[in-house]
């Protein structure tokens, strides 16, 4: 049963919150991407608690959650296995800047289950294990430049905010977009580095290599695009990319920020079959705590081992967070976890996909069980790049996602994200999932 059914209005709580933290946040917000979480409402959301599937906001209403923290609550809020080893780890000292056995076991248990990993970094944050990768590529290549494809995002940090969002006016031809920053204050030098590319497009992606041969560094993608709706690679163009990489000394990243841990335990690289040469990894990976990684080949990797190439971070593997990703992970190795979450999420697809159809109501639902995103356009082909995504009805997708929000149901606010699955829906919370589904459709519909 979800509890509060919120009606408009008894978010007052979360207006009054936004209000006085604009007087010392900058903007009210800790991240640009928080301001519109509720939605139409000008105000994000402040919860207060979180269990299982569920979240709190200060106002008392309760939502089914699927934002999941962008993902990394995968085992839900407050789960058992983790607030069950926290709370030792928190009674007996939580930083020591020196090392500790749980970032051993749990690099131990990535290169187990990650195809590419050979050796493990960790960081803090998804940002930060991209800018690892992209040292250890150019480091051991003694190239600059990256190549990145339009629309995928890889952190807000300088060295690839690039390109992420670019508006039409501005992205230059089809199969040679131009790099655009993502913000003021990238510098011209750090966007002259990144070269973009069409996704799914290899005829562009060998023409883009052919005009920077031996100049690149790295090719970094997310396999599975979640900043871009759930974008699937199509078939063969990741084999593509790999063997272009190869064939030219590029170092493959696949970031598997959103990917990795929650599809399968080997991410989108398992699931597909294609091992790049290094990965990336947060959410997940930290089942709600703040850790992230980078893992790859030996040959690649052996620059940090050795000293040449320079990573720190006061707060990388700290104990608090090693020992939460590796209860994490240890679940996630479960295979009847991953496949409830794959399971939960498929029913979910289906039903919206059956729901908008029998309302005449087009759009598409792309993705896996893991992550997914409702696309409402007329395309009835799934989108395969950026640009397929710029005519999506944007505001159909607000109030389906209002829709859903006023029956308790707490999605992504923005159309170019995904829903994530955590493991902790229960078949109650999947019904009334669905049967919101069915009415928001209905709203919609009339
Ligand atoms: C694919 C991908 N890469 C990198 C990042 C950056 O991670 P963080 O926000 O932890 O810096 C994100 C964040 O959403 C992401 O989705």
């Amino acid at each position: 049963m979800i509890g509060h059914i919120p009606t408009p209005g008894s978010t007052d709580g979360s207006r009054a919150w936004f209000e006085r933290a604009r007087r010392s946040l900058a903007g009210g917000i800790s991240s640009s991407a928080r301001l519109t979480s509720t939605g139409p409402r000008p105000y994000p959301l402040y919860i207060a608690s979180g269990s299982g599937a569920r979240i709190r906001d200060v106002d008392g209403n309760e939502y089914i959650d699927y934002l999941a923290g962008y993902g990394s609550a995968v085992l839900g809020h407050a789960p058992e296995a983790l607030t069950k080893a926290l709370s030792p780890v928190l009674h007996g000292g939580t930083m020591f800047g020196t090392c500790n056995t749980a970032e051993v076991e749990l690099a131990e248990l990535i290169v187990e289950s990650v195809p590419c990993a050979e050796l493990v970094r960790f960081a803090n944050s998804g940002s930060e294990a991209v800018q690892g990768a992209v040292r250890a590529a150019r480091g051991h290549t003694g190239r600059t430049k990256i190549l990145k494809f339009e629309g995928h995002y890889h952190g807000w940090s300088d060295v690839l905010a690039v390109s992420n969002r670019p508006g039409a006016d501005e992205a230059g031809p089809d199969d040679r977009p131009h790099p655009v920053p993502h913000s003021p204050g990238i510098p011209d030098g750090v966007v002259a580095d990144v070269v973009v590319c069409p996704w799914n497009d290899p005829q562009a992606l060998r023409a883009v290599l052919d005009a920077h041969r031996g100049e690149i560094a790295a090719a970094i993608c997310e396999p599975i695009v979640a900043n871009n709706a759930c974008t699937m690679p199509v078939p063969g163009f990741l084999e593509t990319l790999r063997q272009e990489c190869t064939d030219r000394g590029i170092v493959l990243v696949f970031d598997e920020i959103c990917t990795g841990f929650r599809t399968v335990p080997g991410g989108a690289q398992s699931l597909f079959g294609v091992v790049p040469d290094l990965a990336t990894y947060s959410k997940a990976l930290g089942g709600g705590l703040p850790i992230a990684a980078f893992a790859g080949r030996r040959e690649v990797m052996e620059s940090l081992a050795d000293g040449r190439v320079k990573h720190g971070g006061t707060y990388n593997a700290n104990p608090l967070c090693a020992t939460a990703a590796l209860e994490t992970l240890r679940e996630l190795g479960r295979p009847e976890v991953t496949g409830h979450i794959e399971a939960t999420g498929r029913r979910i697809m289906e039903t919206i996909r059956r729901a908008a159809h029998d309302r005449g109501i087009p759009c598409l639902v792309q993705g896996v069980g893991a992550m997914f995103q409702v696309v409402f356009t007329d395309r009835t082909a799934p989108t395969t790049r950026y640009r397929d995504l710029l005519d999506a009805d944007t505001a159909r997708y607000a109030a389906f996602r209002h829709e859903l929000f006023e029956r308790g149901i707490h999605t992504n606010a923005y159309g170019m994200a995904c829903w994530f699955v955590s493991a902790a829906v229960t078949s109650d919370e999947l019904a009334a999932t669905c049967d919101a589904v069915e009415r928001s459709f209905d709203a919609l519909s009339r």
